[in-house]
């Protein structure tokens, strides 16, 4: 059998690898400096003239960066010491070990992409921890936050529809309960269109209530394993003696109103009792703009808790009491900022591959997760998902993912091309969606 193919790389000029590389990055950039700026007088506050120093400092590695991205300049090894240094720059040296014959070396617009991107997130968080006194700022936290302010009209409706279906979700047929859970799936979905790095940085909120959406949203759903996910959950709970667990595993993508969707479906899979344990991945540090840390967790949850608005706060209070009963667990790993695509997580992070192998299903949300978990390669459309997984099966997996990236598997054929004549652009738009499942049924 011949192995995966080639990476995405913005070495195919005109792709929208090429295109990320060339005007997104550098933008995000500028936006990140741009961002300190604007603080400089929180710093100075805060830390005095050590502040000022430590903001000019930032800037300065930033500059130094966003030019060497933009001059296509070799990837250099990290410097600062920190939990992942050691890996980053080991997958450095494997990546120029795939060079050596040619005498090159990893450059921004030759590499893969999802190297790149990976380590561009992973040098802001360098020049960031290499600024003391201000080395715990998250240059990205306003842009959520406000992702978060500008979609309270939705989380709102969302909430309040969690809450009114609670009251009855013990008298629920069996029927009526499945199509609650798929419109949570959906929701969570659709939530994933609000992704910060696609747009370079400007907020994208969910203004309008997306309940009322769902039907018309439907024709864009690619790949829809829903069926599977019910079936498997729905035996779980049928089978489930007294004492013993279900455990979903949701690996996070956005903060904002993606989080507050992938929450409300947290809640209705304990509610219901297809689930009775959840563990959430995030990140670690700041991530492709606007992907979940601890930090903004705890702050979404916070902030619900303290809403105005009584089924909002209802959430909050019952979702503290989640985590504070056990039933929710929020779990960080280094793994999940590294550029190594998933297949790899058995070598380079055994730990969290057997914890993994403990969950019942595991979703991935979002377009980066999908990215990593098919190795983010120019795989036909038609490939089987199992085959692009690459021997990544530590449970049942199913992606949750609108689609923002050159890579898609497991469609019918001829549905991509029929796609690509229609609309040309649809890997990358975001429009479209898949809920795409491996594992036995
Ligand atoms: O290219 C769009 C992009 O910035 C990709 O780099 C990345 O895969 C994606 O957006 C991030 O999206 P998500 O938040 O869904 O993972
Ligand atoms: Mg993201």
């Amino acid at each position: 059998m011949a192995g995966p193919p080639v990476f995405l790389s913005a070495r195919d000029v005109g792709s929208f690898a090429y295109l990320t590389v060339k005007d997104r990055l550098p933008q995000i950039l500028t936006k990140a400096i741009d961002t300190l700026h604007r603080h400089k007088s929180e710093f100075f506050e805060k830390h005095g003239e050590k502040g000022l120093e430590a903001e000019k400092k930032a800037i300065s590695l930033l500059s130094k960066l966003r030019n060497e991205l933009q001059t296509d300049k070799p990837i250099v090894p990290l410097v600062e010491k920190f939990v992942d240094t050691d890996l980053w720059n080991q997958y450095l040296e494997y990546q120029q070990s795939l060079l050596n014959e040619s005498n090159g070396k990893p450059r921004w617009f030759l590499s893969p992409w999802l190297f790149v991107e990976c380590y561009m997130y992973r040098r802001i968080h360098e020049a960031i921890i290499q600024s003391p006194p201000i080395d715990d700022f998250d240059i990205f936290k306003e842009l959520k936050d406000q992702n978060f302010f500008e979609s309270q009209e939705s989380i709102i409706a969302l909430c309040t529809h969690l809450q009114e279906l609670m009251k009855t979700i013990e008298d629920l047929d069996e029927n009526q309960l499945k199509n609650e859970f798929f419109k949570v799936l959906q929701i969570s979905l659709w939530g994933n269109k609000c992704d910060l790095s696609l747009s370079g940085g400007k907020t994208i909120s969910q203004k309008t209530n997306l309940i009322n959406s769902l039907e018309d949203l439907k024709p864009f759903i690619l790949v829809n394993d829903m069926e599977h996910l019910w079936s498997l959950l729905s035996n779980c709970k049928k089978k489930r003696e007294k004492a013993s667990i279900t455990r979903v595993d949701i690996v996070l993508d956005n903060s904002g109103f993606e989080l507050v969707t992938d929450l409300v479906l947290a809640d209705l899979l304990l509610s219901s009792k297809l689930a009775t344990e959840i563990h959430f991945y995030g990140k670690m540090i700041p991530w492709f703009v606007s992907d979940t840390t601890l930090h903004d967790f705890n702050w979404i949850i916070k902030q619900l808790k303290h809403s105005n608005h009584k089924w909002v706060s209802k959430c909050g209070v019952d979702w503290e009491n989640h985590i504070k009963m056990g039933r929710w667990v929020y779990l960080d790993h280094m793994f999940w900022t590294l550029p190594h695509e998933f297949s790899a997580m058995p070598q380079v992070a055994p730990d969290l591959y057997a914890t993994l192998q403990k969950a019942h299903l595991i979703l991935f949300k979002g377009d980066l997760n999908y990215r990593k978990l098919t190795g983010d390669r120019r795989w036909e459309f038609t490939i089987p998902f199992h085959e692009a997984l690459n021997g990544f099966h530590p449970a049942p997996v199913c992606s949750i993912r609108t689609l923002k990236a050159e890579v898609q598997v497991g469609l019918q054929p001829g549905q991509g091309e029929q796609l690509t004549a229609s609309v040309p652009n649809w890997l990358t738009i975001g429009k479209y969606g898949i809920f795409q499942f491996d594992g036995p049924l």
